[in-house]
């Protein structure tokens, strides 16, 4: 079929933009992280008044010296960089990937009828909404009085960003409710950036040009966004890649699976800041370390108990109509479902020994987290999952 021809291509091209804006944007952020941190002061016989610091460098060949002021410079330069392209450009490849993907998709991708009565049109109202509400209540946080006390209003959005997590996998795919959680923090990261950094850095010139003093209350806003866009970097960056890990999503605990990892996360990103400061921080990598095996271990699948099996051994013949009816519309080297051009991820179930070759990967997607069969569009029913998942760990043997 040719749109979704077409279809492949467009999502090729928005994906492999939203990575290369994405790069852009968190390499420029992780880099002026890192220049602030190594600014030393100038050495006396050289003090220039109104500045904070410089810093030395070598790359690509070429040396660079990089001098930050306390303020402001006296004058403004003619060509003065700004750094908002990288965010905003992410974004928008970002949201026209949920839109082909998510919201025009939605029967397949966004909403799971066997975990929720919820029509495709409301789970794109819902998707929408949460990207919207995010910002605004996030937002109106930070201007309460919570605003002023930082760690009383992160461990505020913490609980409310699980929230969310827990409500849009009520009533969501998996895998969608954990990629709209992190378009949420996403939103609220490009957000802030439209929203309040840049316009706190145009009132700063404003100001410098006509000769007053610029609203250091602008500024201490923006530099709170700015710190909340720090730490969001790596659990965002997790959730966008989330797709790939059956054994997260696809968990019966996944919105606590995916607060711990953010948790994680978040502690990752404080040593790098920590390191920065120059304070010594020896425990944080060990703790996450342990964290991360604790979460793999606490959340690896229970061998159930051994089922009343009712008709005995299963064998591969049990096995076989069920891959045929229930996957081979679309994992086939000639799909016949509208809309797929070619086995998705190039997993074919045509034959015995493709079906064995990927006896793994069918159990963790259509017997542990059942994901598959995509939005179950063939009604893949529960005693066929049991089926399937006991030949699996009885070994897949084709006789
Ligand atoms: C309506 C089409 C459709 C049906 C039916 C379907 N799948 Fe899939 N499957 C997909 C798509 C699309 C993907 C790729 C998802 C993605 O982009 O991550 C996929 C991915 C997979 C993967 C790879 C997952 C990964 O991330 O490694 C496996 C394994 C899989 N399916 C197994 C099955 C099994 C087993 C069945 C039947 C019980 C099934 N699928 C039914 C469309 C389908």
């Amino acid at each position: 079929m040719v749109s979704a021809h077409l279809e492949q291509w467009l999502n090729l091209v928005l994906r492999w933009a939203h990575v290369i804006t994405g790069i852009a944007w968190i390499g420029t952020s992780f880099y002026f992280n890192w220049l602030n941190s190594r600014l030393v002061p100038l050495p006396p016989e050289r003090r220039e008044p109104g500045v904070a610091g410089e810093l030395w460098s070598v790359h690509g060949g070429g040396f660079y010296r990089v001098v930050k002021y306390t303020v402001a410079p006296a004058e403004l330069p003619r060509t003065l960089h700004w750094f908002k392209w990288e965010a905003y450009a992410t974004w928008l490849t970002g949201f026209a990937l949920l839109v082909l993907v998510y919201y025009i998709g939605a029967a397949s991708f966004l909403v799971d009828p066997q975990r929720a009565r919820v029509s495709a049109v409301a789970g794109v109202a819902v998707a929408v909404a949460t990207l919207i509400v995010s910002w605004l209540g996030y937002d109106a946080l930070c201007r309460s009085a919570l605003g002023a006390r930082p760690l009383a209003l992160a461990a505020t959005l913490f609980v409310l960003a699980t929230a969310l997590a827990w409500g849009l996998t009520e009533l969501l795919s998996p895998r969608a409710a954990y990629l709209h959680v992190g378009a949420a923090i996403g939103t609220i990261m490009a957000a802030n950036v439209l929203m309040v950094i840049i316009p706190a850095q145009r009132d700063m010139v404003a100001a410098l040009t006509a000769g007053r003093t610029p609203d250091a209350g602008r500024g201490k806003q923006a530099a709170l966004r700015s710190l909340h866009n720090n730490y969001l970097t790596l659990p965002v960056l997790f959730i966008m890649v989330s797709s790939h890990y059956p054994a997260t999503y696809g968990h019966r605990l996944n919105w606590a699976i995916l607060a711990g990892l953010a948790v994680i996360g978040v502690a990752t990103r404080h040593w790098f800041n920590l390191r920065n400061e120059g304070r010594k921080n020896a425990w944080i990598l060990p703790a996450v370390a342990v964290a991360l095996v604790a979460l793999a271990l606490v959340t690896a699948p229970r061998s159930g108990p051994a089922l009343p099996s009712v008709s005995g051994q299963v064998s591969f013949a049990d096995v076989r109509p069920i891959v045929a009816r229930r996957c081979a519309g679309c994992h086939s080297s000639a799909p016949t479902t509208p809309g797929i051009p070619a086995a998705p991820l190039g997993v074919r179930l045509d034959t015995p020994d493709e079906i064995r070759a990927n006896a793994p990967r069918i159990l963790a997607v259509a017997v542990d987290a059942q994901t598959m069969p995509l939005g179950n569009v063939t009604g893949m029913t529960a005693e066929e999952r049991d089926v399937v998942g006991r030949w699996i760990r009885a070994g897949a043997p084709l006789r």
